[in-house]
């Protein structure tokens, strides 16, 4: 690891906002500290696309000023899902979960950003709609916790799971963003 990363970027993974919390998939060419590089999967479920809530999703994360380095549209398959939903197999919810999230089309997207995790956690809203706070995205577009328009994974070592299990790594762009970071955080 650290060969790969060398000296400055280690400082970085030890002194950035998450220190202790080192991301798996750092990639050094890209530009940022490697404390910006965490990165977090959201997907919009079938009854986000339905409702035509993609646009809403991506404007708040680009709004909020994650970066937006993955995005598919696409038909989940069973082994996906039963891997994505793998602890919550014994839950009597699972069997509608899975049915509902291979009733149509999801939008898979991988953002990037410092404390990206735990914030768009925050900013999807808590996972019962009905408790979700107004201002959070199931709180202002979901009434009831099977219809919660979105999904954004709960740790750093659950999104770098859910990236890989979702993504291939020739699908995430690793795009330069330096005239435009200095204007979001400090180096
Ligand atoms: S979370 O967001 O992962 O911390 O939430 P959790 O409570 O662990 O729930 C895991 C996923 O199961 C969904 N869920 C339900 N679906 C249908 N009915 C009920 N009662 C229910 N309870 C939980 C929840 O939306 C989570 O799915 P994702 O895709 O992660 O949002």
């Amino acid at each position: 690891m650290s060969g790969l990363l060398g000296r400055a970027a280690l400082r970085g993974l030890l002194c950035g906002p998450r220190a202790g919390v080192p991301s798996l998939l750092v990639r050094p060419s890209s530009g940022e500290p490697p404390w910006a590089r965490e990165r977090t999967l959201v997907t919009v479920k079938p009854d986000g696309v339905r409702r035509r809530l993609v646009g809403e999703v991506i404007r708040r994360f680009e709004r909020r000023g994650f970066k937006l380095v993955g995005l598919k549209m696409l038909q989940a398959s069973e082994s996906v899902l039963a891997e994505h939903y793998q602890h919550h197999r014994e839950e009597p919810f699972y069997p509608a979960l899975l049915s509902h999230m291979r009733s149509g089309p999801v939008v898979a997207m991988v953002w990037e950003g410092p404390n990206v995790v735990g914030t768009s956690r925050a900013m999807i809203g808590l996972t019962d709609s009905a408790e979700a706070a107004p201002g959070t995205i199931r709180g202002d577009f979901s009434l009831h916790i099977r219809r919660n328009v979105i999904h954004a994974s709960d740790s750093v070592e659950g999104a770098q799971r859910e990236i890989r299990l979702w993504f291939q790594s020739s699908e995430l762009v690793d795009w330069a963003d330096e005239g435009h970071r200095s204007s979001l955080y400090p180096a």
